[in-house]
């Protein structure tokens, strides 16, 4: 969506520290020993409790209120009550929402307890990138040059980048145009950042593959050629300057 009034600033905010708070508290309270079902369900309560509503769950009848995604799992992954987090565990979880009409995204990966795995590395790099690529966006940038940015810092860093998952406008649905906010240079899409729209912008950096593939389950993609891959994603509104970044009270950059 285009903000054009200020109602419109303050909706996006709130939906924004909705899904933002959630996620923030899922990862406190994310713990060894528990199933990714009651981590969903302690995070689908704080929307509820907030008067929001599952974005996965109200449009693509995702069954659970969050995605939360297991080491070779990279996203859409079901929470399940047969699923236990281990110590070093990678996981990644995502929160969308829709609250009063507003939608918003965000999502982080973090490691569960001590990094006995070795995931510290790829986190750090996919969060730096993240931070890189926001902070170059302003009204009038191609999206295409944000995409050879986030895969050339990759690159840099030893990781390659998922081609087939992307970023997204967000604001008056969960996916909006500009469709695809590619992690690579994709040559084809001529379209520019607009001033004052809402975009979902999210890193998929990878140890491995650069295809994501979808299980039998119908949801969790996992990578081609396997191994792990990290995401963090903020919603953000463009401007002429410094982006607005609507879900900065997510942590997910500390
Ligand atoms: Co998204
Ligand atoms: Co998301």
């Amino acid at each position: 969506m285009s903000i054009t009034t200020e109602a419109e600033l303050i909706g996006m905010k709130k939906a924004s520290e909705a899904v933002a708070y959630t996620l923030k508290e899922m990862r406190n309270f994310a713990k060894a020993g528990m199933t990714t079902k009651e981590l969903d369900n302690y995070g689908g309560q704080i929307l509820k409790d907030l008067g929001a509503k599952s974005a996965p769950y109200e449009t693509y009848g995702f069954p659970g209120w969050t995605c939360i995604s297991m080491n070779n799992e990279f996203c859409h992954g079901i929470p399940s009550d047969k699923t236990i987090l281990k110590d070093g565990d990678l996981i990644n979880i995502d929160v969308s929402a829709e609250l009063n009409g507003f939608w918003s995204d965000n999502g982080g990966s973090f490691v569960i307890g001590q990094d006995i795995n070795q995931h510290q590395k790829l986190i750090e790099a996919s969060k730096q990138i993240l931070q890189k690529a926001i902070y170059s966006i302003k009204g009038g940038v191609r999206i295409s040059d944000i995409g050879f940015l986030i895969e050339n810092e990759a690159k840099k860093k030893g990781y390659k980048v998922i081609k087939n998952l992307t970023g997204h406008g967000t604001g008056r649905s969960l996916h909006e145009e500009p469709h695809e906010i590619a992690n690579y240079r994709d040559r084809f899409n001529l379209t520019r950042f607009k001033k004052n729209s809402v975009v979902a912008i999210e890193t998929f950096i990878s140890t491995t593959s650069t295809i994501a593939e979808t299980l039998q389950d119908g949801w969790t993609m996992v990578g081609n050629k396997g191994g792990f891959m990290a995401q963090h994603e903020h919603t953000i509104v463009v401007t002429d300057g410094k982006p607005i970044i609507l879900t900065e009270m997510n942590e997910i950059w500390n």
